[in-house]
């Protein structure tokens, strides 16, 4: 099976840890790893090799993570643009036989539960093997509506919704037979061109006429005026809603998508710890909390200090300090893009 690890995201509600040249999937966060290599090195075990769709722009700093935690080398599909999930799977895919069986992932979630996860990788691959497209449910804890929601009876899956609304994300979860959807997919190479070209036909025809016809074949380049050419749109929306070849494995493997400082809150505290530290750098002050509690800390080099308060997100990088209320860390998005209008 190969390990198709889609890279190309920005991150924003991580600012000022993620930036534009920097993006979530390879901030050094646990371990002193990225996420990336963490997906890189959880991989391993289940998967042959390594397939990284990544924007030009981040070739460099991928190989350099790569040959920081492996020996073994890795394929290469760069987009010049990103056109979303969608195109960049189908051109991967594209890439390799129609029998290969690929495990789609993310590269920027965490997932704390290795043997559960490889359990569930196992049982989405003997389902992928009959012509499905697996997904891995993961049971909700609260309404978000950042994610896409799997109906299931057993393996079955009745419908999957991308992004509810919040009054309909609060209804699945009261309903119970629902997941969130982890980001993740296995399936056969051809089985989902086969729905993609069922469903997004004009995607499909601009995916195979941006492929280059000959070439390097580990290391493929997309050209800016074909990947312009392919609409954008997330596998979920085109395909996952639609097909009927939908399948889910619900697992409970510590998986979390670290999509706000509240999340990685939630995984960087301790019991028994009065603060949440995300741990440092080399080399790196250990921050001094006099009577705090309950508040994030990510400090990279600087020397932090804090007195007296309570139930706050500070971030602190080079050249930029992030200061939240707990529970508000949404809106860090916004600040992106104030600052993208400021410049
Ligand atoms: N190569 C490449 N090109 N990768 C991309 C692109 C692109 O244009 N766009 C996004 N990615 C990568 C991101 O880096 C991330 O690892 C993954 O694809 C998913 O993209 P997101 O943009 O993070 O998707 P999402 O969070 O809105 O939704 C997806 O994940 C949720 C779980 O976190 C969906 O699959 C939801 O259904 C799911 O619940
Ligand atoms: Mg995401």
């Amino acid at each position: 099976m190969i390990n198709i690890i889609l890279c190309g995201g920005s991150g924003t509600r991580l600012w000022p840890l993620s930036r534009t040249m920097l993006p979530k999937q390879f901030v050094r966060l646990f371990n002193n790893h990225s996420l990336f290599q963490d997906t890189v090195l959880r991989n391993q075990p289940v998967c042959s090799h390594t397939f990284v769709v990544s924007n030009n722009e981040q070739y460099f700093l991928a190989v350099d993570q790569l040959n920081q935690i492996t020996a073994d080398s890795a394929q290469f599909l760069l987009e010049p643009v990103g056109r979303n999930t969608a195109p960049a799977i189908a051109l991967a895919c594209m890439a390799l036989d129609a029998d290969d069986l690929v495990l789609v992932t993310t590269s920027d979630h965490l997932v704390k539960d290795q043997a559960a996860y490889e359990t569930a990788v196992i049982q989405a691959k003997a389902l992928a093997e009959q012509n499905n497209l697996v997904t891995f449910g993961i049971k909700p804890t609260y309404p978000e509506v950042g994610f896409g929601y799997i109906e299931a009876d057993g393996n079955d899956v009745l419908s999957f919704k991308e992004k509810p609304d919040a009054l309909t994300a609060q209804s699945y979860i009261e309903q119970g037979n629902y997941y969130w959807n982890s980001g993740m997919f296995c399936f056969k190479a051809g089985v989902f061109l086969a729905e993609l070209q069922k469903y997004a036909p004009e995607m499909y025809q601009a995916c195979l006429d941006a492929m280059p016809k000959t070439g390097c074949k580990t290391e493929i380049r997309i050209d800016l005026e074909m990947m312009n050419a392919i609409s954008e749109d997330s596998i979920d929306y085109a395909v996952m809603e639609k097909s009927n070849k939908v399948k889910v494995v619900p697992c409970d493997m510590g998986w979390s998508d670290l999509g706000s400082f509240d999340a990685l809150f939630e995984e960087v505290k301790q019991p028994g710890q009065d603060n949440a530290v995300l741990p440092r750098l080399e080399d790196s002050p250990e921050p001094i909390c006099i009577d705090s509690k309950n508040n994030l800390i990510v400090a990279r080099e600087r020397q932090i200090a804090l007195v007296d308060v309570e139930d706050l997100l500070v971030v602190d990088t080079s050249d930029a300090i992030l200061i939240s209320k707990k529970g508000s860390s949404q809106k860090v998005k916004e600040v992106v893009a104030q600052i993208k209008k400021q410049t």
